[in-house]
């Protein structure tokens, strides 16, 4: 397959085609409008490729997920976080020596500049934390100057990976009103993050090994997926130019929406709503299916998992194993189970594919940790940083990019004249 052809208003095009390493196949439209003068029309870009990228590949029909071609379930099972975020930013696992490198310097990058505390003073004890750190990591361009020099763009990678967690955990040492906790040079990535998180100055807090495994299991699932909402606003912004910075601010405004990244939190709201009610979930699973009303089932469904979503799978089983092993019994994980059960079974869900996604087991795991449901959020951004990182890199490393400018078809008035207010 080499090319397609267009006929309109009696006319015939030709277009080239791209075929992919996976054999996914596009249609190159970039002269349509050229030759034609005519667009193409797709809302929220369902059938619309806006990039070639090399970092992750999802099969939607199949529920397969690769980090530059390695299955979500083995790196998930076998890599640590840092690991993920190597390969996913250098495009490959990193060997003894680079990894040791790379873990030195996410390690010694993770002191905030000292002003940076005060503005936190200005936030109130209930700003939400993504609010925060949307701020926050747009704000370190403020201390750290960016350029197009190689080296600079990559300590500023290594700056962002390494402070994104210690601006979290103060975010949340701010909204309880307890100190600050530095994080420690003698702790891994994700001991350092639940320990800024937990400690508290008065006692030495030892991070439980099940909590440390669990963070990273999270934080691999949630590292990339193509791409979504946020990591399409990351290459729109990044593609004007913007800092890495402001990319990536922008990227965790856009994962904050109910309808992506912040569904985790919608999730157990739901499911804390639901027990509220008694428990009824068949009356919910009703009420999604009513089109009057605009109730939805959150962490169900998605644009590209049309058979399952491979993470959702992970993670219901990690639920199961951490909820034991932290010896939690939570009601919500039933109502879950019960509710993807039903869900399964039923015609509407069936035959609109809906099957549960990443958010819909993880915000039970982040409560059994005792992470608070405002935190959710921010723990996606935190999993997220690294593909929308690689993904900015990519984009700015690809001469053929340029700034997105997407078209529309005007629906509006045509041309009339002003009339002054006594003729209105
Ligand atoms: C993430 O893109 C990514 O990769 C995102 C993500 C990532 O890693 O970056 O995977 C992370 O954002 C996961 C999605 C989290 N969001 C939710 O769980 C919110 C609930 N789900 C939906 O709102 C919805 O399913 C989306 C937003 C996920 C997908 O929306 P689409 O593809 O635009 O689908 P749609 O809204 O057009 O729905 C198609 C049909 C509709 O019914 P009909 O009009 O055909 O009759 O399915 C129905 C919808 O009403 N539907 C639901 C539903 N999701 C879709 N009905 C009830 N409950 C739901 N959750």
């Amino acid at each position: 397959m080499t090319t397609a052809k267009l006929i309109l208003d009696g006319k015939e095009y030709e277009f080239p085609v791209i075929v992919g390493s996976e054999n996914e196949v596009a249609i190159d439209i970039s002269t349509l409008r050229a030759k034609t003068g005519a667009i193409t029309y797709d809302p929220g870009y369902g059938n619309t490729g806006a990039c070639q990228s090399a970092i992750t590949y999802i099969d939607g029909d199949q529920g397969i997920l690769r980090y530059r071609g390695y299955p979500i379930q083995e790196i998930a099972a076998k890599a640590t976080f840092v690991e993920t975020c190597y390969l996913l930013i250098y495009g490959e696992l990193p060997n003894a020596e680079q990894l040791s490198a790379f873990r030195h310097q996410l390690t010694y990058h993770t002191l905030l500049h000292e002003d940076m505390k005060k503005f936190f003073d200005g936030y109130t004890a209930q700003s939400h934390p993504m609010a925060i750190m949307a701020a926050m990591l747009t704000s370190l361009s403020t201390y750290y100057a960016e350029s197009d020099d190689p080296d600079v763009i990559n300590l500023n990678i290594i700056r962002l990976l390494a402070k994104a967690k210690t601006l979290a955990a103060f975010s949340y040492k701010k909204s309880i009103g307890q100190p600050y906790i530095y994080p420690r040079n003698d702790l891994s990535y994700t001991a350092d993050f639940l320990h800024m998180m937990f400690a508290v100055p008065a006692e030495q807090y030892q991070v439980p090994d099940v909590l440390d495994r669990a963070l990273n299991l999270l934080l691999i699932l949630h590292a990339d997926h193509e791409q979504n909402c946020s990591t399409s606003t990351v290459r729109m912004v990044g593609s004007s130019r913007a800092s890495l910075f402001a990319s990536i601010g922008a990227g965790v405004c856009a994962l904050w929406g109910p309808l992506h990244g912040g569904a985790n939190q919608e999730v157990i709201e739901m499911l804390e709503m639901i027990q509220a009610d008694g428990g009824d979930y068949q009356k919910y699973m009703n009420l999604a299916k009513d089109k009057n009303s605009s109730f939805r089932l959150m962490g169900f469904g998605h644009r590209v998992y049309k058979n399952f979503d491979p993470r959702a799978k992970i993670l219901k089983a990690a639920a199961d194993d951490v909820l034991n092993a932290l010896g939690v019994q939570d009601p919500l994980l039933d109502i879950a189970k019960n509710l993807e059960e039903i869900a399964l079974k039923d015609s509407f869900f069936v035959e609109r594919k809906l099957y549960p996604n990443v958010d819909f087991y993880s915000g039970i795991i982040y409560r059994a940790m005792g992470i608070p449901v405002d935190m959710f959020t921010v723990l996606f951004a935190l999993g997220r940083l690294p593909g929308w990182i690689a993904q900015w890199k990519e984009m700015r490393g690809d001469p053929s990019t340029r700034i997105n400018r997407p078209r529309q078809i005007f629906t509006g008035a045509t041309e009339r004249h002003y009339k002054p207010v006594s003729e209105r």
